[in-house]
């Protein structure tokens, strides 16, 4: 599912936000996640640098929430990850990161496709699915 504009441009323009994973025994994980970009296609990258606990759920459970909010405006995706650590995206991934500093490991990146939207912003369409 591709972004809409507004739910992308918070995706692009702000710097950090939140990933909320869980393991197969049903406990959930969140951290920050700032190294992110956008294919093409719609899909949502994100370079693994630290994941720990995020990776290790990731390989056993691969559904995902990403937080993402822009002051009073917040939305929440839910969607499919595919952990990579070779093929198109990881080297795009790879050499992004780099480019940003040697001091990068880029061990993976996260390929995210959306599959649904939310409006998570406080009142009357709180909770709401986005079209
Ligand atoms: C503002 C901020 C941005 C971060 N961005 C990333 C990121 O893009 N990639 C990454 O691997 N870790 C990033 N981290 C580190 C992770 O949030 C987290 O510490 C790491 O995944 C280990 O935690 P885990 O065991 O929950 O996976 C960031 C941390 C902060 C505070």
């Amino acid at each position: 599912m591709l972004l809409s504009e507004p739910i992308k441009d918070i995706f692009i323009t702000e710097k950090y936000h939140q990933l909320g994973t869980c393991s197969k025994d049903g406990i959930p994980n969140v951290c920050y996640v700032g190294a992110k970009f956008l294919t093409d296609d719609g899909k949502i990258v994100i370079v693994d640098n630290y994941m720990l606990k995020t990776k290790d759920n990731l390989l056993e459970n691969p559904n995902v929430s990403l937080m993402m909010r822009r002051g009073g405006e917040a939305y929440q995706l839910k969607g499919h990850c595919t952990y990579v650590t070779e093929g198109d995206i990881y080297e795009e991934a790879r050499k992004w990161m780099k480019s940003k500093g040697e001091k990068y490991p880029a061990k993976g990146a996260l390929i995210i496709e959306v599959e649904t939207m939310y409006n998570s912003a406080a009142g009357e369409h709180a909770g709401e699915k986005c079209s």
